[in-house]
């Protein structure tokens, strides 16, 4: 049975933006599941890859998505390539399919009603949590950076990964992607009308977890 007084926490924003961040040590605070949406998408777009088809075929975009076992979601982060530079391209491009879309969309809304582990709630990262996947959360953060600032903490990743990229390549990438998650047609990435929002531009990871607890705990006083 569906567990409806499951709380919901949404963190939207692009990539790089230190969502990931807040997201997960929101959960590990609260005792929340952690759902890293963008996983999802990225197993699809390497889905795609790895059949040898091409991206921007929607159809086998959406036979990838349908071939997603929803037991393995939780270990798609075990997969050494699904945070690759490719991996978020592909991903970008296969999230605009709406039927991509609404495969997922289910997914991440039992994940949600029902997290795993009898958790009391869950957190959700993406980009259209608030707006689309969880329009009733009670918590709602969109969190940004400056497009620099992203750029930078993107390519200090990738560097880490051993991934040999320039700053230049990289910058242009994310603003190819912002470009392509925001207007899409289908649940386009965007803050919804009640969400706050969360610039950590010039916060380090302590300070912008600090604050979206704070956000957390000044709507849901009891959480602690
Ligand atoms: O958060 P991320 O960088 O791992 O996301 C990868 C891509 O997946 C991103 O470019 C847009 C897409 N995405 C989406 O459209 N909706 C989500 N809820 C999560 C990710």
């Amino acid at each position: 049975m569906t567990n409806t007084s499951s709380l919901i926490i949404a963190i939207d924003g692009p990539s790089a933006s230190g969502k990931g961040t807040v997201a997960r040590r929101l959960a590990a605070h609260l005792g929340f599941a952690y759902l890293d949406t963008g996983l999802l998408y990225r197993a699809v777009g390497l889905g795609v890859l790895r059949a040898g088809e091409g991206l921007d075929d929607p159809a086998a975009a959406a036979r990838a998505a349908g071939r997603l076992d929803p037991a393995s979601v939780l270990t798609l982060g075990d997969d050494p390539d699904i945070r690759s530079d490719t991996a978020s391209v592909a991903a970008s491009k296969v999230a605009a399919v709406p039927e991509v879309r609404a495969f997922l969309l289910k997914f991440q809304q039992d994940f949600g009603a029902k997290p795993p582990g009898g958790k009391k709630g869950a957190v959700l990262d993406g980009r259209d949590i608030g707006t689309v996947i969880a329009p009733q959360a009670p918590v709602k953060i969109y969190v940004t950076a400056s497009t620099a600032t992203r750029a930078d903490r993107r390519y200090r990743e990738l560097q880490d990964r051993g991934e040999n990229v320039t700053e230049a390549a990289v910058l242009a990438d994310l603003q190819a992607r912002d470009a392509r998650d925001s207007n899409r047609a289908t649940a386009p990435a965007r803050p919804a009308d009640d969400a706050i929002m969360l610039d950590t531009t010039n916060m380090t990871a302590d300070e912008a977890f600090a604050q979206a607890l704070a956000v957390v705990q000044g709507k849901l006083p009891h959480l602690r």
